[in-house]
């Protein structure tokens, strides 16, 4: 072994919430370290050499589908961009809060996104039916720039997962769910007015839940601007109320 091979703990939450008998734990895993090793990978050699039961989901592998999102030594991040370099020897993955848990390091973050989208009607409304026949309708170049920005959101779950307030409280919208607000607002394209959005965004469930903590900005792997869509959120929706 390489003399600067690191042999790395790697202890994982353990608990199949299906099995009436299962109890939840932790389990430690050793592993030598190699050069440009991610968590994903550490967590494919386990499952493939040590321990085929382990749950965690991945798609991509490359920050893009969202699926990876854990508490990496107590902080919501993306294992397959997460190299072990940049982690103490001793790693502990948990489960990220807030979602529903299907096993281990699996979460149902869909859900969560699927009534949040639900609930903000997180979509184009229309003005008037598509026509396929009509010329597409244009916007400015900061308009598509802003829209741009936030739909780059992959829908991880990390900033959920490390909001104060989404971690106790079931019906606020989230960071995400805020940016998505915020992502239809921009949009020319979208029919609700100002006031059809007060209704939507200037609540405790929308932006006046947020308390400020900005952890959802320090975790965010795509480095959404996420202070600026609550200002923008805020501004628009005090705009409206006064009026
Ligand atoms: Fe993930 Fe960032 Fe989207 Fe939150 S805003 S779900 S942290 S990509
Ligand atoms: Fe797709 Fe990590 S596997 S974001």
């Amino acid at each position: 072994m390489n003399a600067k091979t690191r042999r790395l703990t790697v202890e994982i939450f353990r608990f199949n919430p299906q099995d009436p008998d299962a109890t939840p734990g932790t389990e430690c895993y050793e592993i030598d370290e190699s050069p440009y090793m991610t968590l994903y990978i550490v967590l494919t050699r386990i499952r493939e050499e040590m321990d085929a039961s382990l749950q965690f989901d991945f798609s991509c592998r490359s920050a893009i589908c969202g699926s990876c999102g854990m508490l990496v030594n107590g902080r919501p991040m993306l294992a397959c961009r997460t190299l072990t370099a940049s982690l103490p020897q001793h790693i502990r993955l948990y489960p990220l809060p807030v979602f529903e848990l299907v096993g281990d390091l699996s979460v149902d973050t869909g859900r969560w996104f699927r009534n949040m989208v639900q609930q903000v009607e997180g979509w184009i409304h229309e003005r008037a039916p598509f026509d396929p026949d009509a010329q597409e309708e244009r916007m400015s170049d900061d308009e598509s720039l802003a829209i741009y920005e936030s739909d780059r959101c992959i829908e991880c779950g990390c900033c959920v997962a490390s909001c104060g307030v989404a971690n106790l409280k079931p019906g606020f919208a989230g960071p995400a769910g805020l940016n998505r607000m915020a992502r239809f607002m921009m949009d020319p394209r979208d029919a609700r007015d100002d006031e059809a959005w007060f209704d939507v965004v200037s609540n405790e469930d929308g932006v006046f839940g947020c308390i400020g903590m900005m952890a959802c900005h320090d975790v965010c792997p795509k480095e959404l601007p996420l202070l600026e869509v609550y200002a923008y959120l805020r501004r628009k929706t005090l705009a409206a109320g006064f009026r």
